[in-house]
């Protein structure tokens, strides 16, 4: 594990105006959330994320996607934010200009304390109309699938579920503050799914140092002006923010 951040980083930690991060479901492990490759746990481990995070899934069997969302708002519900959240949410105070993008549907950004969090694959709090789209704001957890007042159509949660486009919106936000950024950092995500993993690349291609924190390297970005930090993100998220803190010590000088 990287236990010091390296003088080379710290540098260009506290000389950049504008830092983007990305965050996958790594930064909520832990907050006892599992990955999003680790979560058909327990009850749910028979089934394959395809088999529920699908319209075909939930056009197949409503009441089991339902179910399993139930399951993970529960979960999420029952979780408080980590050490990784809170230290990107005073990331974004100390720092000019800071843009967080997730890939998490949990919430646990905002509620350390994140604003304008661009979540580009939704959220499970909210919930929406599975025929017209529009965000319901009450509906109860009863036996069955909640239906749509209004139409009478299944509820389903406000997430991107596999093969659906994501909010163009938050994607487009998301590829300008990795353009316009001067230091990138990528946590806690496999860099598996696109458009989020082209992000810290394209964030590279615009000349930004890029860090990545994770406690596996496997599949990482790797190259010239990519710094790769090894280790749970409620650990090494504070260390660099720290280096931030007014009163933080001068940046040591590389020997020689
Ligand atoms: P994954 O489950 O693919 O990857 C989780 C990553 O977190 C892995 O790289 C782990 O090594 C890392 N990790 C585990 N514990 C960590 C810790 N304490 N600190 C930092 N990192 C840790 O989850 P995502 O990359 O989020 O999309 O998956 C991306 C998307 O793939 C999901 O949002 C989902 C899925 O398709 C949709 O549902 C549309």
């Amino acid at each position: 594990m990287t236990r010091s951040v390296p003088p080379e980083l710290l540098a260009r930690l506290r000389a950049a105006r504008r830092i983007t991060a990305l965050t996958g479901s790594g930064v909520s492990a832990e907050s006892g959330i599992p990955t999003f490759r680790d979560a058909l746990t327990g009850l749910w481990s028979r089934f394959r994320p395809e088999e529920l995070a699908t319209p075909e899934a939930f056009a197949r069997n409503p009441r089991l996607v339902w179910d399993w969302y139930a399951a993970r708002r529960a979960a999420v519900r029952a979780a408080a934010p980590n050490a990784g959240h809170r230290a990107l949410a005073r990331l974004q105070i100390l720092v000019p200009h800071f843009t967080l993008i997730t890939q998490n549907v949990d919430g646990l950004h905002q509620r350390a304390g994140s604003r304008d969090v661009i979540e580009l694959h939704g959220s499970i709090a909210r919930v929406r109309c599975a025929r017209e789209g529009t965000i319901v704001e009450r509906w109860s957890q009863g036996d069955d699938v909640p239906r749509c007042a209004s139409c009478g159509a299944f509820l389903r949660p406000d997430v991107v579920w596999f093969g659906e486009m994501l909010p163009q919106a938050a994607t487009e936000a998301a590829v300008a503050a990795a353009r316009a950024c001067d230091l990138f950092l990528s946590v806690g995500t496999s860099n598996l799914v696109q458009p989020a993993a082209s992000l810290p690349w394209l964030a590279a291609a615009h000349g930004a140092t890029v860090v990545v924190v994770n406690p596996s390297m496997e599949g990482q970005p790797e190259g010239p002006g990519i710094f790769r930090l090894t280790g749970p993100a409620g650990e090494i998220l504070p260390r660099l923010v720290q280096a931030l803190e007014p009163g933080a010590p001068a940046v040591p000088r590389s020997p020689g």
